[in-house]
């Protein structure tokens, strides 16, 4: 039992308190030894109090305190004292004062960290993962965790001052149908079978609406066994909600709101709705992809009709094989050497295009190798179409609509932000709406649901879902921010019949459907209500919040890339024995 009970913290004293004893606890931040005294910054986590050991003020405490070392654990008793003239520490909100220690308690010792707690040095991320909770004793890891703490408050008060009633749901339930592989559970009483856990509450949330709770959210756990891109962990929070008798406006409305408040609260910026929509065909003739940064214009133009008429084999050859070619004007990068445009080229070629065509803008026309293969009016024709002007450089792609796309969205941005054309301080949301509710899979030669397979389709499409069901429109919507999918959600299909016929188009034959998603089924004949919701990637939306780049840098225990915990050293081995309750063997290693 500690003899001294801390009065303060160590962000807490100012000049107001000089005179007063007070106690501190903290982590030795930093020491300094000057002409016999001994400095020592103290830190907790509301920041930071110089305390002094002075010989000629208390010679026995100096004398215990010659042991201390960084991150031992101490609590001191002492004077506040005012700081002599010209001594104070602007950049520390305590930086006015000293505490004069007369009592020193050490509380643990610290072996020397692996790396250090305060200061700008570069750590590993694997040093950091190992030692994740030194690292989230780092003052700025527990500023992030904090705000992440903020969103969650906030999404609490939110959805609770408009009705909303928070639900949990299991975890150890049966597969739910976003796409990715589950993370399976033995199960011990039952052998040979198996929990999944959820890729998200998507089921549950519906069945809820069946129950009539008519607007529910969760702030939960999903978990996803998939290829860890950047922005993605196999365990992450979304805020998921569900409301009754609404339309795609509902749902947008709410989270609008949701998102004004986090931007007030967390960041004190006020942020206008409603947000930008953009229909799926826009983002994708005009970005290349679904969840365009709209940061920066930069937008894609298509030229295959030009093309086809120059003496360019590459384009003629690719406009006349039913491909088209798109490209963009990177405004001002004229000025690009021919190496940098090599880099762009081995770029491009990453997501299967074939090499960039590319173009400089001045006085005269196009200045490029290729460039003799446009006569003057083509060349005018190109400069029109992508509204360039003397110092641009025009980039093209050839190739089938999706390498094109695919590859200009990338490129788009790779050149925004190596040219310095994003305002990083910028948030840009948007919506994204009208999606197919089908997409083809070329590898499989079928058609997926683009969400999932509860999309509700677009009432006046429906008399196509059998014959063009590629053009049939979801209502389905996503919220983007600064080019990352937030969030996706949809109103969802309440009646029975509907629901099997979506079953059919994509292959699930009726016993399949009955023995994953019965329940479903059988719940949609109980009086289900029409209905609609969303989640929000929360991690994500951290992230961005704090300007980051890393997900993992806002969750406190993540996982690496190869969905490893290096602190607890997870996934591991198991016991012979455990394998033999659970009814399970394993196979040899190939
Ligand atoms: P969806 O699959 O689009 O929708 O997921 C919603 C949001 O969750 C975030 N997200 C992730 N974040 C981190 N790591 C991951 N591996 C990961 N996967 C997804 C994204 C994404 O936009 N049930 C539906 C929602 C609904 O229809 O209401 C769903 O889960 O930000
Ligand atoms: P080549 O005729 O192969 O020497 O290519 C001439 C230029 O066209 C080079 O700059 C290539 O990068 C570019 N190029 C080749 N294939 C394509 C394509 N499919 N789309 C756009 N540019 C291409």
């Amino acid at each position: 039992m500690s003899d001294l009970q801390r009065t303060q913290t160590c962000g807490q004293l100012r000049k107001a308190d000089a005179g007063d004893e007070v106690t501190l606890s903290g982590w030795v931040d930093t020491r300094r030894d000057h002409g016999g005294v001994i400095f020592i910054d103290l830190r907790d986590r509301y920041g930071k109090t110089q305390i002094v050991f002075n010989p000629e003020h208390n010679a026995e405490t100096h004398e215990a305190a010659s042991v201390l070392r960084t991150e031992y654990v101490i609590s001191v008793k002492g004077k506040v004292e005012e700081r002599p003239e010209g001594m104070a520490n602007p950049d520390l909100d305590t930086g006015e004062i000293d505490v004069m220690v007369d009592k020193l308690e050490i509380l643990n010792s610290s072996e020397t960290t692996p790396f250090e707690i305060t200061g700008d040095t570069e750590v590993s991320t694997e040093l950091r993962l190992k030692y994740r909770y030194l690292d989230l004793r780092r003052p700025q890891m527990q500023k992030y965790l904090t705000s992440r703490h903020k969103v969650y408050q906030i999404t609490r008060r939110y959805f609770d001052s408009n009705d909303f009633v928070e639900i949990e749901t299991p975890f150890l339930t049966k597969s739910t149908p976003e796409g990715a592989r589950d993370y399976l559970v033995p199960s011990r009483i039952n052998r040979g079978q198996f929990y999944a856990l959820p890729q998200s509450p998507q089921l549950f949330k519906q069945i809820l609406m069946v129950s009539g709770f008519d607007r529910y959210f969760q702030i939960v756990k999903c978990f996803r066994d998939e290829d860890l891109r950047a922005q993605r962990q196999p365990e992450f929070t979304q805020v998921d909600l569900e409301m009754s008798f609404v339309r795609e406006d509902d749902v947008i409305n709410m989270i609008e709101g949701l998102m004004v408040e986090i931007f007030k609260e967390v960041l004190g910026k006020e942020i206008s709705a409603p947000f930008p929509r953009l229909s799926y065909h826009d983002a994708m003739n005009l970005y290349g992809c679904d969840a365009p940064d709209l940061r920066f214009e930069m937008t894609i133009k298509e030229i295959t009709d030009i093309g086809a008429k120059s003496d360019f084999k590459v384009f003629k050859s690719v406009a006349e094989s039913g491909g088209q070619i798109r490209g963009i004007n990177a405004v001002g990068c004229a000025s690009l050497s021919r190496k940098n445009i090599d880099e762009l080229t081995s770029f491009v070629n990453q997501f299967g295009a074939k090499g960039l065509a590319w173009f400089k803008v001045d006085e005269n026309g196009l200045t490029s190798q290729i460039a003799k293969f446009f006569n003057a009016e083509l060349q005018k024709e190109i400069i029109e179409r992508l509204n360039a002007a003397p110092g641009d450089l025009l980039l093209f792609v050839a190739d089938k609509e999706s390498v094109a796309s695919q590859t200009l969205s990338q490129l788009r941005l790779n050149i925004a932000k190596s040219n310095g054309m994003i305002n990083e301080e910028e948030f840009n949301l948007s919506w994204v709406v009208d999606f197919p509710l089908f997409e083809y899979n070329e590898e499989m030669d079928r058609n997926d649901s683009l969400h999932h397979p509860f999309t509700s389709p677009h009432p006046d499409d429906l008399k196509h879902l059998e014959d063009r069901p590629l053009d049939v429109r979801a209502r389905a919507y996503d919220l983007v921010l600064n080019g990352v999918e937030l969030g996706g959600g949809s109103i969802r299909i309440h009646s029975q019949e509907v629901q099997k016929k979506i079953f059919n188009l994509l292959n699930i034959d009726d016993a399949t459907a009955q023995e994953r998603f019965g329940f479903l089924l059988e719940a949609l004949k109980y009086g289900a209500p029409p209905h609609g919701g969303i989640a929000l990637g929360l991690d994500r939306m951290v992230t961005l919040l704090l300007g980051l780049d890393d997900i993992r840098e806002v969750i406190a225990f993540p996982k690496t890339q190869k969905a490893t915990c290096l602190m607890v050293d997870a996934p591991s081995d198991v016991d012979e024995k455990q394998l033999r309750d659970l009814g399970l063997s394993l196979l040899k290693p190939d």
